[in-house]
């Protein structure tokens, strides 16, 4: 759980990528031993006892600590350049045992009506029968937002990249009004993933992730990922002990093997993606495109800022004629109908907007992914 990187301190991010959390186990193996154990061996009473006060910090049962995810972990925060972190069995897992936490007697939480849908049913369904509070907001309209803090405001949730049309928010706005009213600003920065940029950095104060997605970056393993503050993360693992929302040993290993390709991984996919945005906007079966590195897009220059002029995989579109969408849709050949993202293989999305496709791009040769994309867009002329 705890940032143990003083060796890369001084290293970029692609370094900390490769070999934060590398083992330093007795065996001497190179990649990380996925520690395939449910219990660990108490060495007498008095260890016994010592252990109880720290069950989700110590070698005890992998409920709360197993080797494998704390590896995961210690890369997590020092990739995110943060104090800890913790990893979790789903990005949903990660994102309801914080909120639980947060929103733990009587909390509430200011959250933006665009993050994913499975997190505003979450929200809305089920987030008060635990005693929290919520009131949804467009995060776009920083007055919206001022307006709806409470005395009892816990934190403010937003996802950075806003899901179907990549309106990027204005981060450090937002941060600033969270703390201005003494509330936690917690950011799902799943579409940018932390390759393009890292809202701790900014003063976020809490990250989280579907690991799911550019973390694992081969569409195999679900996994969360949270980082931020030190004493946060802890009550936040103590939850996560209780309800059993931690990753596993494999999906750790699976998680950490993933990170090491990140930074190449976006790099090639963002290089793809702004120019499959740019075929997009001079073909003539589209209406509007949306993606971060168009100067037309709403938060480019913000992206600009945080990004320094990388914007990631993800792009969308309408249609001039929607009632083509199908038949769009339905002529990828190399692009796979899935609803993921983030895998090395691209990926397109019919959305819950039933007007918007969207692209999570790969890292397959450039002109094959172009190619595929002019075709099925031509099947809307
Ligand atoms: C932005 C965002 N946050 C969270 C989640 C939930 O993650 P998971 O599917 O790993 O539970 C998703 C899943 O699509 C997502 O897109």
């Amino acid at each position: 759980m705890e940032n143990a990187v003083t060796q890369h301190d001084n290293h970029g991010l692609a370094t900390r990528l490769v070999h934060a959390g590398d083992p330093q186990n007795p065996r001497r193996s190179v990649a990380v031993p996925v520690v395939d154990s449910a219990a660990f061996v108490m060495e007498n009473y008095a260890h016994h006892m010592q252990i109880e006060e720290t069950l989700s910090t110590a070698p005890y049962y992998s409920r709360g600590y197993n080797p494998t995810v704390e590896a995961l972990e210690t890369k997590l925060a020092a990739i995110e350049s943060a104090p800890a972190a913790l990893a979790f069995n789903a990005g949903m897992a990660a994102i309801s045992t914080t909120l639980l936490t947060l929103g733990r007697n009587g909390g509430h939480i200011i959250a933006s009506d665009k993050v994913f849908s499975t997190s505003t049913r979450w929200l809305q369904e089920n987030f008060s029968t635990f005693g929290g509070e919520v009131t949804f907001v467009n995060c776009n309209d920083l007055a919206e937002v001022e307006a709806a803090f409470r005395p009892n405001t816990r934190a403010v949730f937003f996802e950075e990249f806003t899901n179907p049309l990549l309106n990027v928010l204005d981060l450090e706005g937002l941060i600033a009004l969270a703390h201005a009213h003494e509330a936690l600003a917690v950011v799902d920065n799943t579409f940018a993933s932390p390759a393009l940029f890292r809202p701790y950095e900014f003063g976020a104060d809490l990250v989280v992730h579907s690991a799911t997605k550019y973390m694992s970056g081969h569409g195999r393993v679900l996994a969360g990922a949270l980082s931020g503050h030190q004493a946060l993360i802890v009550e936040i693992a103590e939850l996560r002990r209780q309800m059993g929302t931690i990753i596993t040993p494999h999906n750790a290993a699976g998680i950490l093997q993933g990170l090491q390709t990140l930074d190449l991984r976006v790099g090639r996919a963002s290089e793809t993606a702004h120019r499959l945005a740019l075929l997009a906007v001079d073909h003539e079966a589209t209406a509007d495109v949306y993606y971060p590195g168009l100067p037309g897009n709403v938060g480019h220059d913000i992206a600009t800022r945080l990004t320094g002029g990388r914007y990631g995989g993800m792009l969308s579109f309408t249609l001039n004629d929607q009632s083509k969408k199908a038949a769009v849709y339905d002529a990828f050949e190399l692009i796979i109908r899935a609803t993921s993202l983030g895998d090395v293989a691209s990926l397109v999305d019919s959305t819950d907007d039933p007007d918007v496709l969207r692209i999570s791009v790969g890292i397959e040769d450039p002109d094959d992914l172009a190619a595929d994309l002019e075709k099925a867009l031509n099947a809307a002329l």
